[in-house]
């Protein structure tokens, strides 16, 4: 059968003060009505029941994945002590689907990612999990990239194995700064977007090659899941794109117009928002006099604006961010300061 992980680990430092330690991005409505996890989760309705669905999270968010998916059985949301990254998240929950279904073929998403158009993403995921069933190998979705980003995966793709999917050549996970831009040049490269379909059985026998000790380490926990503080901890701590996705033979892409964005700072999310004439943007409460580019977010105050432009303001009940548009990717530096007891 079909079954769906989502990964739900992710700290999201760099949506402070919306996100805190406790309500990071997977949890926060950024767009429409409802949680980011929970639209990951109603994006693939027509494809896998919830009863199909596994979720992998940090222990101390379990509840609120249970909150936020009632219809998924709790005993599918794995809570993990530490982060050990993705390829420990993925086996867990592969061998658990595997116990109950030797024949498993998974879709993995992340739990945080903005997709616009969800038929066409429909349509790709159907296809990359039919393939998986039908030909094997490790599937990917490729987006067409629009700037030299070293935060991403690379796919180099290949020729045609049927419409719609591509062979891959290379996969290069999060190139420095100047093979990003000769990759984006060449236009033989497309971003990773983080989303994989394959058998579970392919990924468990892929990591017994690759990674031994991790799967190991993966059996003995399915084997005493009452151990899990103690094993999970020595994972080997390890992406699925460097320990898995680099290193495989046979791995697929699906090229993926999707309007996909994985929302990684507000930056990002001020592209997303509606905005006005002046190019003034607000979520929550917010007045603009002779203002230009401003974004506002609140999730309470009123917050006003007289005379100022390109600014990025999120307001709280407890906390006031001030940010330049510019520097989203530094946002996570107050984190820090607020760690550090400053
Ligand atoms: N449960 C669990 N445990 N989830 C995790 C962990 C973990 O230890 N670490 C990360 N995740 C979840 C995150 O919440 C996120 O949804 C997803 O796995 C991917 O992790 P990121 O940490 O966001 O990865 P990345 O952004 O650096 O890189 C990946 O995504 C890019 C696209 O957004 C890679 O796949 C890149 O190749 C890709 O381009
Ligand atoms: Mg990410």
């Amino acid at each position: 059968a079909r079954w769906l992980v989502i990964l739900a680990g992710g700290r999201g430092e760099r949506f402070w003060p919306l996100s805190r330690m406790m309500h990071p991005k997977q949890f926060l409505t950024l767009m429409g009505n409802h949680s980011m996890i929970r639209t990951t989760r109603d994006r693939v309705r027509s494809l896998i029941g919830p009863e199909n669905t596994w979720v992998v999270t940090g222990q101390d968010y379990v509840d609120k994945v249970k909150t936020n998916l009632p219809d998924v059985p709790s005993s599918h949301i794995l809570g993990e002590p530490v982060g050990r990254n993705t390829a420990p998240s993925i086996a867990w929950a592969a061998a658990s689907i595997y116990q109950e279904d030797p024949a498993a073929v998974i879709l993995i998403l992340p739990s945080d990612h903005l997709i616009k158009y969800q038929k066409r993403f429909q349509k790709l995921a159907d296809l990359a999990l039919r393939s998986a069933e039908a030909r094997g190998g490790f599937y990917t979705f490729g987006i067409i990239p629009t700037h030299a980003e070293t935060g991403y995966g690379y796919i180099e793709h290949g020729s045609e194995v049927e419409h719609g999917i591509l062979h891959v050549k290379r996969f290069v996970e999060k190139p420095p700064l100047e093979e990003a831009q000769g990759m984006v040049e060449s236009g033989r490269f497309l971003w990773n977007s983080g989303m994989f379909a394959f058998k579970a059985e392919e990924y468990l026998t892929a990591l017994r090659m690759l990674i031994p000790d991790l799967y190991e380490g993966i059996m003995a926990l399915i084997h005493h899941p009452d151990r899990v503080d103690t094993i999970f901890p020595e994972l080997p701590q390890v992406s699925v794109d460097h320990g898995i996705m680099e290193k495989v033979k046979n791995v697929y892409v699906l090229p993926a117009d999707i309007g996909w964005d994985d929302v990684g700072t507000f930056a990002a999310l001020a592209r997303h928002l509606p905005r006005n004439d002046e190019q003034n943007a607000a979520k929550g409460h917010a007045i603009f006099v002779d203002s230009q580019n401003v974004t506002a977010i609140s999730e309470g105050p009123v917050v006003s604006f007289i005379g100022v432009k390109d600014l990025f303001v999120v307001a709280t009940k407890d906390a006031v961010l001030i940010l330049s548009p510019d520097r989203s990717q530094d946002v996570r530096q107050v984190v820090q300061a607020l760690k550090e007891g400053q």
